[in-house]
């Protein structure tokens, strides 16, 4: 998708050429600023009871009068955020499904306010309008013709939202191929394909890439891992990317992507019903592809590490059994008390790992917990970290990415729920508080660095009707790390 933003000229909106403008309208009320040509337009509509001033609601108009362009479509914003421009836009994207425009032009009245948030948002929702998985659908509808948007703007925002059109498109790459990663069943979308994912990425954009095997992660001590991936015939990965955008003697982020290619739980089997979404159990490891696909395309000042511990989890005449004890690379023990917690202890060693690094900040993404889906629904990501500063450094970019987070507790006592009588700690603290003693597990491996823990397990897939990844929290992270380029 081409996005470019278009300074308007003295004939304002009527002067647009394209095959069709979308217009927000942002507010519930007329605006007094609307350009002379759409405000009879605007007027006419509300007055005769076809635009209702609510956030939301579209219009389509024909050949409007005036307008060189031949499609109109009004949509209604609450207020004047970028965040009621993108739920707006999406609208009306979607009233111009299954037209046949290839050229769109969009535009906000009622605000002269276009931020580089906003522009972002609308690459966001143009992206997400035209997303349509086919890999092993190659029958699904076809997708729309549209190729190149343009953002007008008056000629002083100019610069600003070419920027957050930039940014915007960037994201939204590293969103759909976190997508496209995460919908792929796990008979297709194995370790293996991970490691290949990975490796073609840093072809494309010049990332350093390195593929563990079983013999190396052996060799490292990661005996959490290895228990997790010994129940299936498929060979674990574990898959180390780095991003070099700064001098060598800048600390990285590291991020690490939970990358469980199907979770059946293993011998404390799941219940059949939904298990298939499980093959979104990797989506964690997606995300960190996906943030990397962003950053070989935006190359900011920074360096960035990306570690994905990848296996399946399955139950078999190998599988490790509850009860077992293993050994974590940190040399840690745990008592394995249920196989189907099995994020943490594939991460855990990953966690060991990301030490030589030595990290500015590490910060791991997880489908970790049913229990933070109940605690936090398909909203908010659930943010862990003990550290404030790096807490509301996410928290800063969750709110500009419009990807949702939410900080959760983590304090000491938790950890008591996680005594074993016959290792270091067990792999699983009852029920009560589930997401927050999971965070309690991968904070005894992260002594040595700053570290937040990102639970999303209600965020990162949609069940149901619209069941499929949604490439989050990739935004956030991508945000995240641009702030601390310099
Ligand atoms: N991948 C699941 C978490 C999950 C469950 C994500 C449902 C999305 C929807 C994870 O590996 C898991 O099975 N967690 C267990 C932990 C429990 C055994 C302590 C869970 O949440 O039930
Ligand atoms: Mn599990
Ligand atoms: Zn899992």
């Amino acid at each position: 998708m081409d996005f470019k933003s278009v300074a308007l000229g003295a004939g304002g909106l009527a002067a647009l050429s394209a095959d069709a403008l979308l217009l927000v309208v942002a507010g519930t009320s007329i605006p007094n600023d609307v350009d002379a040509v759409v405000a009879p337009v605007l007027r006419d509509a509300v007055k005769s009871g076809d635009l209702e001033l609510k956030a939301g609601r579209t219009l389509y108009v024909h050949r409007p009068s005036g307008l060189k362009v031949q499609r109109l479509v009004l949509a209604v914003a609450a207020d004047d955020s970028a965040k009621s421009f993108k739920t707006a836009a999406a609208a009306g994207l979607a009233a111009l499904k299954g037209l046949g425009v290839v050229h769109l032009a969009v535009a906000q009245v009622g605000s002269s306010r276009l931020t580089e948030s906003h522009a972002e948002a609308l690459a966001s929702a143009v992206a997400d309008a035209v997303y349509v998985y086919r890999h092993t659908k190659p029958s699904a509808p076809g997708a729309p013709r549209l190729a190149k948007v343009s953002l007008a703007c008056s000629k002083t925002d100019a610069t600003t939202v070419t920027v957050g059109l930039r940014r915007g498109s960037a994201v939204a790459s590293g969103v759909e191929l976190a997508r496209e990663c995460a919908n792929r069943p796990a008979n297709h979308a194995t370790p293996t394909f991970l490691a290949e994912q990975a490796r073609a990425l840093a072809r494309q954009h010049g990332f350093k890439v390195q593929v563990l095997d079983l013999a190396a992660v052996k060799k490292l001590g990661m005996g959490s891992f290895m228990a997790v991936a010994q129940g299936s015939e498929e060979p674990l990965k574990f898959i180390v990317l780095q991003y070099e955008g700064a001098a060598k003697t800048q600390a990285p982020v590291v991020l690490v992507g939970k990358g469980i290619t199907f979770d059946t739980g293993g011998i404390s089997i799941k219940p059949a019903p939904e298990m298939d979404e499980m093959k979104f159990d990797m989506s964690g490891a997606a995300s960190v592809l996906g943030a990397f696909k962003a950053l070989g395309e935006l190359k900011p000042r920074v360096n960035v590490v990306g570690l994905i511990p990848a296996c399946e989890n399955m139950p078999g005449g190998r599988a490790v059994k509850p009860g077992d004890v293993v050994k974590s690379m940190s040399g840690q023990t745990i008592e394995i008390l249920n196989t189907d917690a099995e994020g943490r202890l594939i991460l855990c060693d990953a966690l060991t790992y990301a030490e030589r690094f030595k990290p500015a900040a590490v910060i791991d993404i997880a489908t970790l917990t049913g229990a933070c889906v109940i605690a936090l629904g398909h909203h908010h990501s659930g943010l862990f970290t003990p550290d404030d500063e790096l807490a509301e450094d996410l928290l800063q970019a969750a709110k500009r990415s419009l990807d949702p987070a939410w900080r959760m507790p983590l304090d000491e006592e938790y950890a008591d729920a996680l005594k074993s009588n016959f290792a270091d700690m067990g792999n699983v603290g009852g029920r009560a508080g589930g997401s927050i003693t999971a965070a309690m597990f991968l904070k005894k491996f992260t002594a040595r660095y700053r570290w937040a823990h990102l639970d999303i397990a209600g965020t990162a897939w949609k069940s149901g009707v619209h069941k499929g990844a949604t490439g989050r929290p990739v935004p956030l992270l991508v945000h995240y790390v641009l702030s601390q380029a310099r």
